[in-house]
């Protein structure tokens, strides 16, 4: 077999001819991004605009116990306006937002800038009339609908906070979300359509809130018209209270380090953690690597399939795009309703010029067949992008050849809800490509590779080890919401002086890089992120379960499974009912990106004297590697290794 990682792809002299960067340019604008940072970001901060401009660029300290970050931190701005005022003398008449619904048959909506204004000045007002403030928070739990948009950009431009809680997520996952952030407003609609079924979105909100220690106020979207349960006093329609208030809104003036959402993402201990991103250096990083990353122009039409409720919505179907003044597709379905050729179909029906989607997406369509993408015209595409875990080479050459048809550029963006916006990735008309591999570093990011024993840096150019990085970039995250110190514990404490990203890597002869997955017990499911504590705190709640241990396994279109190991109580029968009890168990405490994929009775668990699960062997014995346990002299039982070994349930 030939060895994938060997064969490159440079860009062709006629993209590179009309790219934002080429080659030269980015080696040049790399080594200055490093010699000087600071002279470097502050060049590249006017590309958004300041009300008060920035004196000073940057102001970070990365020891633990005194982390601190911040960038352009006395300048002032306000991210909406950024988004939607400043382009209404030149674009005001241009699509800011297709929006594609679940359903082929509905029509698809173009709104421009200059309507875009008007419903966000709405929004912005109908908050404010609910009492909203500056810096108060706002929990957004929505399909994928314009008005997701419109509530992003209304928080954004009153200074209120929002925190976007995935609508696949159970009414506990929010109840949990609304609590930690306090919110005073939860946004939601009457229904969720998606692939062809309605989730009842406002019912979750009114059993979240039923069990959430904070009393929010309920703003509702209608989506389908459904019936719904209503609480007098506490809920509002959006479209009556949009009655009663003007399309003009001031945009707030707004400190470059306030914050300007949470985002709570899953940590390998504990509750899920809020990401805060700030304003002023998230949108200008936002913004920037869209525009290089995607090598977007005006007149481009952008679409990223995420939902907004994952980082990647936020940064490059909402903040990114709309700084840029480009055209960004929202769609609200999924890749394979009604059909496994939607994306194409919706490729060509509005002309999109760069596709951002998901490895696990790609294989599920992969899987297929060609016919499905054959069917569509797709010569508008210029640029493909992946994101969200490492891609294999098969995937990836099938998304070159099927779906670019060998022309189109294939940028594999390594980053993280933390990193705000990429921080490894090629640069279409600049790096040559490798499949699997996520390249090289975006401007003024310094990545290293550590020894993860002792945490020394690797100076060779070959490596192998754990990735951090050695300064920070605009939009790299400040803290964790109202926990400091949580922060630093996660990301600075195991590696001093460095931000920890908790990704193992590899750095080729040429210096790509190649991401090898989570070193924590964070595992990466369909691109989603779950820490395999949540999935045990879970199981362990049922009255069933004694003891849970959970663990990634590779999936074929996942990426990850999740492999759980369950110990049930004493008396209590094993069956496949309770298997099935137990999934939706889980289905109900977290959500369906949760569920695990294969349960296995565990008569006991591997330990150590000490107590502690030895989850290596749980790793390998999930992998279907049996053979490759390692040491286990430090097993207390041995034997009960011997039971999991025999009634392993992924025999492949
Ligand atoms: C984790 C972050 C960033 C938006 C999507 C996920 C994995 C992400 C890649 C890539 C290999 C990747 C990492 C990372 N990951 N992109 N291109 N190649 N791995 O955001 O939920 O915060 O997850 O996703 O393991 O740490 P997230």
């Amino acid at each position: 077999m030939l060895d994938e990682s060997e064969k490159t792809y440079p860009p062709s002299d006629a993209f590179a001819g009309t790219a934002h960067i080429d080659k030269a340019t980015y080696d040049e604008m790399y080594a200055a991004s490093v010699n000087d940072t600071e002279g470097f970001w502050a060049e590249h901060g006017k590309r958004i605009d300041w009300i008060k401009p920035f004196t000073k660029v940057k102001d970070v300290n990365f020891d633990y116990g005194d982390v601190s970050i911040k960038w352009f931190e006395d300048g002032t701005l306000n991210v909406a306006a950024n988004c939607i005022d400043r382009h209404l003398k030149d674009r005001g008449t241009q699509t800011a937002i297709i929006w594609e619904p679940d359903e082929d048959g509905e029509d698809a909506q173009h709104i421009t800038y200059q309507q875009l204004h008007a419903h966000v000045c709405k929004f912005a007002n109908v908050l404010k009339s609910m009492g909203v403030e500056k810096g108060d928070r706002v929990v957004i739990y929505l399909p994928m609908i314009p008005q997701a948009a419109y509530a992003m950009l209304a928080c954004a431009r009153i200074g209120a906070v929002h925190s976007i809680v995935f609508a696949g997520f159970s009414p506990d996952a929010l109840a949990n979300r609304i609590d930690d952030c306090r919110a005073k407003v939860v946004i939601t609609s009457d229904g969720a359509p998606r692939g062809g079924r309605v989730t009842n979105l406002k019912d979750n909100v009114n059993q979240a809130i039923n069990h959430a220690a904070e009393d929010p106020q309920v703003l509702v979207v209608k989506r389908t018209g459904q019936q719904i349960a209503w609480v007098d006093g506490r809920d509002h329609w959006l479209h009556e209270m949009e009655q009663d208030v003007s399309d003009q809104c001031e945009p707030e003036e707004i400190g470059a380090e306030d914050p300007l959402f949470i985002l709570y993402t899953s940590g390998s201990t504990g509750k899920p953690k809020g990401v805060v991103h700030t304003s002023g250096g998230y949108l200008v990083y936002a913004a920037m690597t869209h525009q290089y990353t995607f090598d977007y122009h005006d007149g481009d039409i952008f679409w990223c399939t995420a939902d907004v409720g994952w980082v990647t919505g936020h940064s490059y179907i909402v903040y990114g795009p709309l700084a840029n003044g480009a055209t960004t597709l929202m769609f609200e379905g999924v890749p394979t309703y009604p059909d496994a050729g939607r994306f194409w179909q919706v490729c060509e029906k509005h002309k999109v010029n760069q596709f951002y989607t998901a490895p696990t997406a790609i294989r599920a369509l992969m899987g297929k067949g060609n016919e499905p993408v054959e069917k569509y015209d797709l010569s508008s595409l210029k640029v493909l992008g992946t994101v969200g875990e490492p891609i294999n080479p098969e995937a990836w050459n099938w998304y070159n050849e099927v779906v670019g048809k060998e022309r189109c550029p294939i940028v594999d963006t390594w980053w993280q809800t933390e990193t705000g916006g990429h921080l490894l990735t090629p640069l279409p008309g600049a790096t040559a490509t490798k499949p699997g591999s996520a390249t090289l570093p975006f401007f003024g990011v310094q990545p290293v590779v550590l020894e993860a024993e002792s945490g020394k840096e690797i100076e060779e150019t070959e490596a192998e080890g754990v990735l951090c990085l050695a300064d920070s970039w605009p939009g790299q995250m400040r803290t964790v919401w109202g926990d400091h110190q949580r922060f630093m514990d996660t990301y600075f404490q195991q590696y001093k002086g460095y931000y920890f990203s908790g990704d193992g890597c590899r750095r080729d002869k040429d210096g790509y890089y190649w991401i090898t997955g989570r070193v924590d017990d964070v595992i990466n499911v369909s691109g989603h992120r779950m820490g395999t504590a949540e999935v045990e705190s879970a199981l362990v709640a049922h009255a069933k379960v004694a003891e849970a241990a959970v663990v990634g396994y590779p999936h074929e279109i996942k990426g990850q499974g999740i492999y759980a190991y369950v110990t049930l109580m004493g008396g209590v029968e094993p069956s496949d009912a309770l298997r099935k009890e137990l999934s939706d168990w889980v289905r109900h405490e977290i959500g369906p990106i949760a569920k695990p994929d294969l349960i296995q009775w565990a008569p006991g668990l591997p330990k150590t004297r000490s107590g502690k699960i030895m989850r290596r062997i749980l790793r390998k014995i999930a992998e279907n590697d049996p053979d490759s346990l390692g040491d286990t002299s430090t097993l207390a039982e041995p034997q009960v290794v011997d039971d999991l070994i025999e009634n392993r349930m992924n025999r492949g």
